[in-house]
Parts: C-alpha cells; sequence; structure tokens
C-alpha cells in the first residue's frame, strides 16, 4: 500500500491509519488506502469491486471511522467531566438500523427528532432510557409513543407542555413519572449558514429565555412530571470553540435558577455542532478539544455557582457520522464547452446529497481507480437530476477520467442518506458497512417497485 499524495486529491489531506485522529479533521475515512496500481481501498475492500458487487451510487461507511468518533466522544467526555456524562448521538444525521445499532454498542445513547426516529432506535434495539426526543412540533401521537417508551422528552414550547400534562391520566404504560427536559434558545450567534443557526432568539426552537420564569413556575405547579434539566443546541458545522463556551455558563445559569426554586433538576444537554473537514481549507477543533471546552466550561460555570456537577449530555451527529461516508458514482457522459467548462456527469446527485443544492455546501473528491495519476483537468461534477443547480461539485480538479470510472465524494456520511429524496423519482442508493475487507449490506438499494409501492392508482384510472 502507499499512501495519497496531495495531488491526487482535489484538496484532501493525507493521514496515517491512528486512531488517535479525529476523524472530523480528516478528509478520508481512517481506514482508506491506495494500492500500487492506484485503486482505492476502504475498509480493506476496494471501492471499484463495492460498486461492482452493490452497484452506484453507493455509499460506503467505514466502519472504523464511526466507532473511532464514538470512542473519542464518549472517553473524552470520560476524561475531562469527573460527573456523570452521556454521549448522544443526534441520528437526524443518518438514521437506520445498523447506524443507531452500531452508536449504541458504543455506550451512545440517541437524540431522535421524530416518529419515525424513535422507531428506528427502538427497533435497533437502542436502550429508551437513552433517547431524547426532540422537535418543535411533535404530534400528540408522538409524544403518546415516547411515553410508553420511557424516553426523555425534550419538550420544546407551550403547546407540548401542556399535551404531556394532558396525557398522563391516560397512560396505563406510565409506572413512573416521565423525563422532561426543556429547550430553551440560549440567544449565541455563531458563523455558521444561515439555515443552520438555530440558538440565536429568532428562531422556532425551544422556549424564549425571556419566559424561563413562567416555564419554571409551570414545572413547579407539576411535579408528577420528573423535570430533568435543561437543553441548547447553537447550530451546526461550527469550527469556533468560543460559542460553546459561552453556553456552558449560560445553561448553567438556567439550572441555577431552577434549583434557587426548589426544583432539583439534573441533566443539562448542550446539543452537538461540532464542524468536520470538508476540504482542506476547513479547519475545525477535534472532537478531544471540543469535549474539554464544553467540560471544563461547565465545571467551572458550576463551581462559580456552588452547584453540584449535573449530568452532562451533548449530541453530535455531523462529527460522528460525516467522516465516516464515502459516496462512489459512476463517471458517465462528459460534455466539454471549450473555453467555458468541463462537465462529468455521474450517476446520482441532489436526490441522494442535496446538500450543494441547498446550503451551497462543497466537498472533496477522486477518482478511486486512478488514486496515483496527476489531477490534471479542471471539470465540474453534475448529477443526472433534470435541474442545471444539481452540481455536486464545481471547478475541481482531477486525473483525465473515462465513462465508468468510479468517483467518490467524501464525507458525505451526515445530512446526505437522512435527506436523500426520490427526485425524478431515482431509488436511494444501497449502503454498506466495511470494515477488514468485509463489506455488509446496511441499506439495499430501492428498486422501480419501491417508487410505486405507496401509489393508489384509482379504478378509474387503471391501464384498460
Ligand atoms: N441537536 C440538535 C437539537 C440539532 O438541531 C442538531 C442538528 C444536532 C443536535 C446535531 O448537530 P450536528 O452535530 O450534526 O452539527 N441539514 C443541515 C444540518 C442541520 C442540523 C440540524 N440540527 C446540513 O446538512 O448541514
Amino acid at each position: 500500500m502507499v499512501t495519497l499524495k496531495p495531488t491526487n486529491i482535489h484538496n484532501s489531506s493525507l493521514h496515517p491509519s491512528a486512531t488517535e485522529i479525529s476523524p472530523n479533521q480528516q478528509i478520508l475515512p481512517l481506514s482508506v488506502q491506495v494500492d500500487p496500481a492506484g485503486q482505492m481501498k476502504i475498509g480493506g475492500c476496494f471501492a471499484a469491486e463495492l460498486v461492482q458487487q452493490y452497484g452506484s451510487p453507493l455509499y460506503i461507511i467505514d466502519e472504523l471511522t464511526l466507532r473511532t468518533a464514538c470512542q473519542q466522544y464518549h472517553q473524552s467526555f470520560q476524561r475531562f467531566y469527573p460527573g456523570s456524562s452521556q454521549v448522544l448521538y443526534a441520528s437526524k444525521a443518518w438514521s437506520c438500523l445498523a447506524v443507531c445499532a452500531l452508536v449504541a454498542h458504543e455506550g451512545l445513547g440517541l437524540d431522535v427528532v421524530s416518529g419515525g426516529e424513535l422507531y428506528t432506535a427502538l427497533q435497533a434495539g437502542v436502550n429508551p432510557q437513552k433517547i431524547y426526543f426532540h422537535g418543535n412540533n411533535k404530534s400528540v401521537a408522538e409524544l403518546e409513543m415516547a411515553l410508553s417508551c420511557g424516553c426523555a422528552i425534550i419538550a420544546d414550547n407551550w403547546l407540548e407542555l401542556k399535551q404531556i400534562v394532558g396525557l398522563l391520566p391516560s397512560n396505563e404504560a406510565l409506572t413512573v413519572p416521565p423525563r422532561v427536559m426543556l429547550r430553551i434558545t440560549p440567544g449565541i450567534e455563531c458563523h455558521t449558514h444561515e439555515y443552520i443557526r438555530t440558538g440565536h432568539l429568532d428562531s422556532k426552537f425551544g422556549f424564549d429565555p425571556n419566559q424561563i420564569d413562567q416555564v419554571l413556575s409551570f414545572a413547579q405547579q407539576h411535579p408528577q412530571i420528573a423535570w430533568i434539566g435543561f437543553h441548547a443546541h447553537i447550530g451546526s458545522q461550527i469550527f469556533e470553540l468560543q460559542p460553546h463556551a459561552d453556553l456552558t455558563s449560560v445553561i448553567v445559569g438556567w439550572l441555577v435558577k431552577a434549583n434557587s426554586l426548589g426544583l432539583s433538576m439534573n441533566e443539562l444537554n448542550i446539543g452537538g455542532g461540532l464542524g468536520i473537514r470538508y476540504v482542506e481549507s476547513d479547519d475545525p477543533p477535534s472532537i478531544a478539544q471540543w469535549s474539554e471546552t464544553v467540560c471544563n466550561g461547565i465545571i467551572q460555570a458550576c463551581q462559580a455557582a456552588a452547584l453540584p456537577l449535573p449530568k452532562l449530555l451533548c449530541e453530535p451527529g455531523r462529527s460522528i457520522i460525516g467522516p465516516a461516508c464515502i459516496t462512489a458514482y459512476k463517471v458517465g457522459a462528459k460534455k466539454d464547452i471549450p473555453n467555458i467548462r468541463t462537465y462529468l456527469s455521474v450517476d446520482g446527485g441532489m436526490s441522494d446529497n442535496p446538500r450543494p443544492i441547498t446550503y451551497q455546501s462543497i466537498y472533496s473528491t477522486a477518482i478511486a481507480n486512478r488514486m496515483e495519476a496527476p489531477a490534471t483537468e479542471i471539470v465540474t461534477i453534475a448529477g443526472k437530476h433534470c435541474e442545471s443547480g444539481d452540481i455536486l461539485l464545481k471547478d475541481v480538479a482531477l486525473p483525465p477520467s473515462q465513462t465508468g470510472d468510479i468517483l467518490v465524494v467524501m464525507g458525505t456520511g451526515a445530512y446526505n442518506y437522512s435527506m436523500a429524496s426520490n427526485y425524478n423519482r431515482i431509488p436511494r442508493p444501497a449502503a454498506v458497512l466495511v470494515h477488514d475487507g468485509e463489506a455488509n449490506l446496511i441499506l439495499k438499494r430501492e428498486t422501480n417497485q419501491d417508487l410505486i409501492r405507496q401509489d393508489c392508482l384509482p379504478r378509474h384510472l387503471e391501464p384498460r
């Protein structure tokens, strides 16, 4: 095996396969190697062979990277926080049975935001005691589901509080008081894409911090509920540590207030948000640095307030699953517009990765079967959807490629599959989990039959 040369990978960095490396600072999954013939291997499997066997586009998840990220969060919290702690995986980043089960095996709990994510987590065998249910507009059916399985509910607004109280008498499965955490908008700005900021005051999420007195008074009046603590989340793909440091003193302040009112709350959840390296110029802090920052912040704020250390939770999504996955496509048509641009079309696009068209997100790419060839062409990678904006990467340097080559896009684990669609009635890709030369199918490729499975044809429209 040879190491990758930077020139061969658009905007990418290289790393040895050491697991102390923070996966979120790497563009390539940790197990990636290149053989002397220039073929990319991931999890000990040749990317091109995986495509041959499972088809394309194909999500390929490197188990080593995924487990390493889980372990680094878990170990960092053990190391930097002397009180009790629990890392939750924000399953909105990628929810399916295998991913939920794997993170749970690594000791993580789960953040879910819908009945569907909760169902998936429970079916994957995740302990409901370690599941926290989010959402700014949970349905009554979702609240009932949460109450019956015994997961914690992160209450977001007044309607929800009233609905929870209203549901209690009718819920026979309830033998212990439901655990409810309060989500408050922290009012902290951070530099990230406008659509993914949630912590500033103008946000649909959480209680307005100016209403905290009323919320706590409601809690005092309802002792039939176990009010466990507070939650705040400031945004996603954040590279600065300061906003999270600031958040720790804000959230501890709420706990001080609750305790002074005689509410014995004991959990603080500081959300997720640590960014990942999509391209070389991205420079996120490591998982350990981020964890140390929030743990120290909570410890110091509690010391200053003479408060015993609460149970500390966090809920990263992107930095756990994002760097673990690459998407493999087959190169198809090439369109060369002299002096303007060369388009290279692949067999997927905005339906399997809606992030470039939604957020103008940028990624790194390589040709998996020509890793040693010099990147001498500037091309634009186009998806196959009927939409001019369906461009995965604009003007990237790649080795000259041919129809049938395998193009891989790195860092596609988070918010790709989970936001995938069937636009243009394109079936969603398959996903494999790879490790030590073994590939396990974790999502079957959708078929055309799947696409019409829920369609109903009224009688008068049936073919004659
Ligand atoms: N907790 C809460 C309450 C959240 O809203 C989120 C993300 C997380 C945790 C996990 O954040 P992470 O560690 O993944 O940054 N679709 C967008 C990202 C939306 C993030 C939504 N909330 C994207 O593709 O960039």
